[in-house]
């Protein structure tokens, strides 16, 4: 694991493989989970391509700083990241609250977007009934700790399959909830909460995109999954079967291999036009 200091706040990641390799894939996790989520796909990918994993700031071995931790502020860690490890321009893959972080690097950041992915994600801001969940979610991890978290939310994380029969995944999931502090649970929800809506985004993003969904996913389903695709110009739709919201740690090979196809279609010469 390596550190960047960015403002006085310590960032942990890590990174892997040989910079003259396919290309940079930069992986930001969910929340509120850490970079050891994408063990499935840095394994997939490791020999093929440059990848760094961040644990966003208040995740993991990152610190948390005072006041919330918005959207926009970690996708400047991601830029800071992205310029330290010399990744740009980088494919940025971003699942859930990892979405939200890359939609904002792709609107402050397009200069350093190779592509991006977008896994079980959504555009829009928060509902004021989400909104209203997340300052519960805060007081109550206050007075009871990271475990409430895990509690509440391990149900909606994982398809009820994952739930019932894969012991190993359910233990993991909540090990990296119960190991994220409480404080950097806090500053997460509360910049969750006030993140913009960036439908009025998508039009103009002109990379390309793979937009990801598992077909259980009960946080953001496929449908929204649809709309997010359908609204970017260059995005391309991918369903993973028997996967709930964590789509990449419940059909690892499924995912790892969507999104090597699309990381090898990248590379790939344009066709001719005419
Ligand atoms: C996530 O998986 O990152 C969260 O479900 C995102 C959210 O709470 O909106």
């Amino acid at each position: 694991m390596a550190i960047l200091e960015v403002d006085g706040v310590r960032i942990a990641y890590d990174e892997y493989g040989e910079k003259t390799a396919g290309g940079h894939v930069v992986f930001i996790h969910g929340f509120p989970l850490n970079r050891t989520m994408w063990e499935p796909q840095v394994d997939a990918l490791r020999g093929s391509y440059h990848i760094v994993t961040p644990d966003m700031r208040g995740h993991g071995a990152s610190e948390a700083a005072n006041g919330a931790s918005t959207m926009e502020r970690m996708a400047d860690d991601v830029r800071a990241l992205v310029e330290a490890t010399g990744s740009a321009p980088a494919v940025v893959v971003g699942l859930s609250m990892g979405g939200y972080v890359a939609l904002q690097f792709a609107r402050k950041y397009p200069e350093l977007l190779r592509a991006l992915v977008l896994a079980d994600t959504r555009a829009g801001a928060d509902s004021d009934e989400t909104r209203a969940g997340r300052f519960d979610m805060i007081q109550r991890v206050a007075s009871e700790g990271p475990a409430a978290v895990a509690q509440a939310m391990l149900p909606k994380l994982l398809s009820q399959r994952a739930a019932a029969e894969d012991a190993e995944l359910v233990v993991k999931v909540r090990r990296m909830i119960e190991t994220t502090s409480a404080a950097g649970i806090a500053a997460a929800l509360a910049g969750m909460a006030e993140r913009p809506d960036s439908t009025p985004l998508l039009a103009s993003i002109a990379a390309p995109v793979l937009v990801v969904v598992g077909a259980e996913d009960a946080v953001t389903p496929p449908e929204e999954a649809e709309r997010l695709a359908g609204a970017i110009p260059r995005a391309q739709l991918a369903v993973i079967d028997g996967a709930g919201h964590l789509s990449n740690l419940e059909r690892p090979a499924e995912f790892s291999s969507a999104l090597r196809e699309f990381l090898s279609e990248l590379s790939a010469p344009e066709p001719a036009i005419g």
